[in-house]
């Protein structure tokens, strides 16, 4: 395939051109170019705008183009900033309790929960794990998403989580989309350490952390920062040494209880996710720091809790990025249009917070400039849906998939033929 193409005409291209990082943001300043084209060009765009213009272009250049025959919207490629796709087993018996009326704390403590997870994956293969990633993964990208993020966090041993990590590693080799993996080894002090929780973080600081960074497996760190999981201490400790050590840092914070904002905040990390808990106060801080709020109502579907209070947070002026949190036992459905669709109408945010939520913003939580908005120089991630109106992407929440998807200028799913 030539790296030059130019692709249109499209009914409208989204481009999320000129949008904030930070605040609110409504529908009438939503860049929408009608009758729109692009030239692609070595896995970016090179140009953007009026099919007539850019059709001109190629013709002069003599570079191939692509003519659309569908009524087709462009936005910028789905960024998921936040998944835990690297497990093995299913808690359906988790859900089913909590349907029932349990709280997800209480089956923690009754020997579900995350524990359950981490023994079935510490005894599967690092070849089973990635197998199953890729499935998700293409799942994901049947939404529209063309880069992931996936942290470990489910074996919780030092071997466990490398094999965790070479997995996560394996399936984004393997596919088209990219895939972001983040350390989560302090995801829950593992029942079999003896040991107290600070001394577990400081046995990962020793051993693992340095092996990851050997083996360049990943930038990223994350905790969590919950009464059942780690203190306020424990995080500081983790948070600033890892920060020492150069990498880019998330919290799972304010799920249940508040504390892990505050910590998010002064040791300056990227992310802030979860904060369904978070009140007046933490709204405040959040929205004066840099870091970006991220909302996960998968998991709020999942548990049946609040949502993050995502209309407080951007009329504050925080930013705000929405991932699906995909896991086995929170956040089961992994489906980013619909978990954004739902929490976009439950929270009364604009069309364009909800796709700001999963494209730039998204990025931006990972700490990527060079995608989630479609303008000269950006990579080309693209999803198509087949409709003239952009509307319909979230009006039929989730149920209007992708019909083609470019990724990195290449076309990686095409459903038209
Ligand atoms: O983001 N809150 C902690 N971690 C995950 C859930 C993990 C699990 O239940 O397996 C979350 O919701
Ligand atoms: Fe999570």
């Amino acid at each position: 395939m030539s790296a030059t193409i130019a692709i249109g005409p499209f009914s409208q291209i989204i481009t999320m051109s000129g949008l904030p990082l930070k605040g609110a943001i409504s529908d009438e300043h939503l860049v929408v170019i009608e009758n729109g084209a692009m030239i692609l060009e070595n896995g970016r765009v090179e140009a953007i705008g009026e099919a007539k213009a850019i059709r001109n272009t190629a013709k002069v250049k003599g570079m191939p183009w692509h003519e659309l025959e569908k009524q087709l919207v462009a936005i910028p490629g789905l960024v998921d900033a936040h998944t835990h796709i690297c497990f093995a087993g299913s808690r359906a018996r988790d859900y089913a309790a909590r349907s029932a009326g349990k709280t997800y704390l209480e089956i923690a403590q009754a020997g579900g929960g995350i524990w359950d997870t981490v023994l079935k994956t510490r005894a599967a293969s690092e070849e089973n794990l990635t197998t199953s990633m890729l499935d998700r993964l293409s799942r994901l990208l049947q939404s529209g998403v063309t880069t992931a993020e996936v942290k470990s966090g489910y074996a919780l041993t030092v071997e466990g989580e490398l094999k965790m990590l070479r997995a996560i590693r394996k399936a984004g080799q393997d596919s088209p989309m990219d895939v972001i993996p983040t350390c989560l080894p302090v995801h829950i002090v593992p029942r079999d350490f003896t040991g107290t929780a600070m001394e577990y973080v400081e046995y990962l600081l020793a051993e693992f952390f340095p092996i990851v960074q050997q083996e360049q497996l990943a930038r990223r760190a994350d905790i969590f920062v919950e009464e059942e999981a780690f203190g306020m201490a424990e995080a500081k400790h983790y948070l600033s040494t890892l920060n020492q050590r150069g990498f880019d840092l998330t919290v799972h914070a304010d799920q249940f209880s508040t504390g892990g904002s505050q910590v998010a905040i002064e040791c300056g990390v990227r992310s802030a996710d979860h904060l369904e808990a978070s009140g007046t106060e933490q709204i405040e801080a959040l929205a004066a720091s840099g870091v970006i709020p991220v909302a996960l109502p998968g998991a709020s579907l999942g548990l049946g809790c609040d949502f993050t209070p995502g209309r407080r947070l951007l009329d504050r002026g925080a930013s705000l990025a929405i991932a699906s949190d995909w896991n086995p036992g929170s956040a089961p459905m992994g489906d980013l249009l619909t978990c954004a669709s739902i929490f976009g109408m439950w929270e009364k945010l604009s069309l364009a917070e909800v796709l700001a939520g999963v494209t730039f913003r998204a990025a931006a939580a990972l700490g990527l400039q060079d995608r989630g908005r479609l303008l000269e120089g950006q990579i080309a991630d693209i999803t198509a849906f087949e409709t003239s109106d952009y509307r319909e992407i979230f009006y039929q929440q989730g149920q209007l998939r992708p019909t083609m998807v470019w990724k990195r200028g290449q076309l990686i799913s095409n459903s038209t033929s």
